[in-house]
């Protein structure tokens, strides 16, 4: 639980973010029972799923997306379902792997999938985004699909996708809110602004992220970096 009156805000020297957040995720798994994560992709978990790779047996652990396009070919690279393979699951020796579940963009959506998790990891958008719940977005809203920002359809390109997402499929803010522990993660001093809006502005669906510090056992992890304007 956090501490009366916000969430809890570790901040951490930027060569140390990914060890230091990989071993609060290694204290998560010390029981061995299964649980359910559901993870973002993109630049900000990379070197956090590199060490996890190294590091993490997650052979319990069922791994659901948080979200993924529409409009991306079954086998481009820069779809959330092939980073996550290919940053998380293929470097892990068998083993250690978690099982995967990815999202199908053109089956019928349950609002509420994934239900009940015991971890979500979720970055910030430039924007002020959660997965793709982009700044206008309800705080119950559920699992849906969504219009991107224009911001967020040009990151499909950054991540080497080989045309322009059309759409796109995220967990809502409601089912986020459910889950047993949140944690925010992000790096870099590109994303200080944003961070100081999400946690010292109001609480408003203009920053979803800022809709997230009602969660009663939410952390930020953020590098110094990220921290620089707090
Ligand atoms: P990034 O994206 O990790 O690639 O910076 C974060 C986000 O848009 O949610």
């Amino acid at each position: 639980m956090n501490a009366p009156g916000g969430p809890l805000v570790e901040v951490i020297a930027d060569e140390d973010w990914a060890a230091v957040v990989t071993s609060a995720a290694d204290g998560l798994l010390d029981d061995g029972r299964p649980q359910r994560w559901c993870l973002a992709t993109g630049a900000t978990p990379r070197p956090l799923y590199r060490q996890w790779a190294e590091r993490l047996d997650l052979s319990a652990v069922e791994v659901v997306l948080l979200d993924e396009w529409i409009g991306l070919d079954a086998d481009d690279p820069g779809r959330c379902a092939a980073m996550l393979h290919h940053d998380l699951v293929e470097p892990m020796p068998e083993q250690r792997r978690p099982t995967v579940t990815a999202i199908d963009v053109d089956a019928p959506l349950d609002p509420q999938w994934p239900g009940p998790l015991d971890l979500a990891v979720v970055g910030l958008g430039a924007n002020g985004h959660v997965g793709m719940n982009e700044p206008g977005t309800a705080p119950d809203s559920p699992t849906r699909r969504v219009d991107l920002a224009e911001t967020t359809a040009a990151g499909a390109l950054r991540y080497g996708a080989r045309r322009r997402p059309t759409g796109g499929v995220t967990v809502g803010l409601g089912p986020l809110q459910q889950a047993r522990r949140v944690w925010v993660i992000v790096t870099g001093d590109h994303k200080a602004g944003i961070v100081e809006r999400a946690l010292n502005g109001p609480e408003t669906t203009d920053v979803p992220a800022s809709l997230l510090r009602s969660h009663p056992a939410v952390t930020w992890w953020l590098d110094h970096s990220a921290a620089g304007r707090l």
